[in-house]
């Protein structure tokens, strides 16, 4: 196990549509739980394969219902079928750095994906789960939660960060 580096806001590869995953091997297992380290470590509820600059859709959350609780759900190729209703709530990024914003989701969700041994597999959130589980499926499409912010709060937050990096130089 090895923890892996988490890639920001402006990388390329969080932009890139992520490939689907057809071989389940042991580098696949690997991966995983490099992710679900770096995840806790972080720490987070949920990363997706390309923050860590792996451009497949492999994605882990913790399923944990209570708050320190580690239940680790690992989800490959993992497809929103069904949607239900809609809620608004605060969500932050370990890709999206010194930002918290309101965002609205799905309410209750349905997705299909194949665990890590390929089989396929189905589950029905809602609430705050479903809200983890549609914004690591977003990075697999190359969108960050900022993309669902104002045209005017994405452009202050951009601005912001071109600042930061121009201040590391
Ligand atoms: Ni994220």
């Amino acid at each position: 196990m090895s923890l892996r580096t988490i890639l920001t806001f402006p990388n390329p590869i969080l932009r890139k549509k992520a490939e689907k995953i057809s071989n389940f091997d042991d580098s696949l297992q690997t991966l995983a739980t490099d992710m679900i380290e770096t995840m806790y470590d972080a720490p987070g509820v949920g990363l997706a394969a390309p923050q860590i600059g792996e451009s497949i859709q492999m994605i882990v959350v913790n399923a944990a219902q209570d708050e320190d609780g580690q239940e680790s759900l690992v989800m490959i190729n993992p497809e929103i079928t069904e949607k239900e209703g809609t809620q608004v709530d605060d969500e932050g990024c370990l890709s999206v750095l010194d930002l918290t914003a309101s965002v609205k989701r799905s309410k209750k969700i349905t997705v299909c994906y194949q665990d890590i041994t390929g089989e396929k597999q189905e589950i029905s959130v809602e609430d705050h789960f479903a809200v983890v589980l549609q914004h690591e499926i977003d990075h697999l499409h190359g969108i960050l939660f900022i993309d669902h912010l104002s045209t005017l709060k994405r452009a202050l937050y951009k601005k912001k960060i071109k600042k930061m990096l121009a201040a590391e130089k």
